[in-house]
């Protein structure tokens, strides 16, 4: 394996719908640096060429969509040409954290990449705040912004040393992966479904975010294809909040999703322990992951 030594130079992949994965690559890039590696950091984004760099260690990054990855992580996987045997590791960022049936989430990915002669030798979840269906606890969710920097270190420290860190799904968590896979045709559904409320002032910051390239400028107003993958960058990134859901709309957070905003109203603010706020099943992977350091 490759060790410290040999790696200077790290690619960063990473996709992101509503900014947590952005933050956990941006957290990745900021500690390689701090040691001296080299890295080049690129989003997966639709039109993205992936051209072939000169990297000694692949990492890939994205946001855990229904227990797997999401379609346009797997198109990239399939446009890479895969001669160099690189190693790579596989980060998942989840709500949930590493449970049932979350486990399962990098089995595709990981068997895609390897088809194409990537040695993958590392895979973890980071935990991030969920920005679907059931909100995040403010208290929680500053925890684990705030223990993200430690997080990514102890796993530096893995990657440079050449530590071999991979894991078995249970059979059950395969079966909800499959399942999981549905969800790639209810995106379709959901994004034909967006409305546009009368906040929009025609600024076509969705258009030109649009991680799928599914949302165009039609008569100064937004239109939506086929393509959609449910990240949910144009609600929650809407500068005027002008994009509904016209279908599924209990997937939505009616707060809304952006890490700077939770920073902002948690300043100073005393936290209850970790145990009085992740209670109950669906919990279990977060309090684990934040009690585990
Ligand atoms: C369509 C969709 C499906 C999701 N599925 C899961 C899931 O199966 N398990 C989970 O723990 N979190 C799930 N999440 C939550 C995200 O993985 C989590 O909030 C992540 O931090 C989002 O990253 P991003 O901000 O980079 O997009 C889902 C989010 C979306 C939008």
């Amino acid at each position: 394996m490759t060790t410290s030594s040999q790696i200077k130079t790290v690619k960063i992949a990473y996709f992101s719908g509503t900014g947590s994965t952005a933050r956990v690559a941006d957290t990745f890039e900021s500690e390689l640096t701090r040691r001296g590696i080299s890295v080049i950091k690129s989003e997966i984004k639709q039109g993205n060429i992936c051209s072939d760099e000169k990297e000694d260690l692949l990492i890939l990054l994205y946001a855990v969509h229904a227990c797997n990855a999401p379609k346009i992580v797997y198109q990239w996987i399939d446009s890479l040409d895969g001669k160099k045997q690189t190693p790579v590791a596989v980060i998942s960022v989840s709500g949930g954290g590493e449970i049932t049936p979350n486990t399962a989430c990098r089995l595709s990915s990981i068997r895609k990449l390897e088809k194409k002669n990537y040695k993958v030798f590392y895979e973890k979840m980071i935990v991030m705040p969920s920005n679907w269906i059931i909100k995040t606890d403010d208290g929680l969710a500053i925890r684990l912004v705030d223990i993200l920097p430690l997080k990514v270190k102890h796993i530096v420290d893995d990657l440079l040393k050449g530590v071999i860190c991979r894991t078995k799904p249970k059979l059950i968590d395969r079966v909800f992966s499959r399942i999981g896979e549905m969800e790639k045709n209810g995106a379709k559904f959901f994004g034909r479904n967006l409305r546009v409320n009368t906040n929009c002032n025609s600024c076509g910051w969705c258009a030109k975010n649009c991680s799928a390239n599914n949302i165009i400028m039609m008569d100064d107003k937004p239109a939506f294809g086929e393509k959609c993958i449910l990240c949910l960058k144009c609600i929650y990134g809407c500068p005027r909040q002008a994009l509904e859901a016209g279908t599924l709309k209990f997937i939505i957070i009616k707060e809304g999703y952006n890490l700077k905003d939770l920073e902002n109203r948690m300043q100073g603010i005393q936290l209850a322990p970790v145990e009085d706020l992740a209670k109950g099943y669906i919990w279990k992977g977060v309090k684990e992951y934040l009690l585990e350091d």
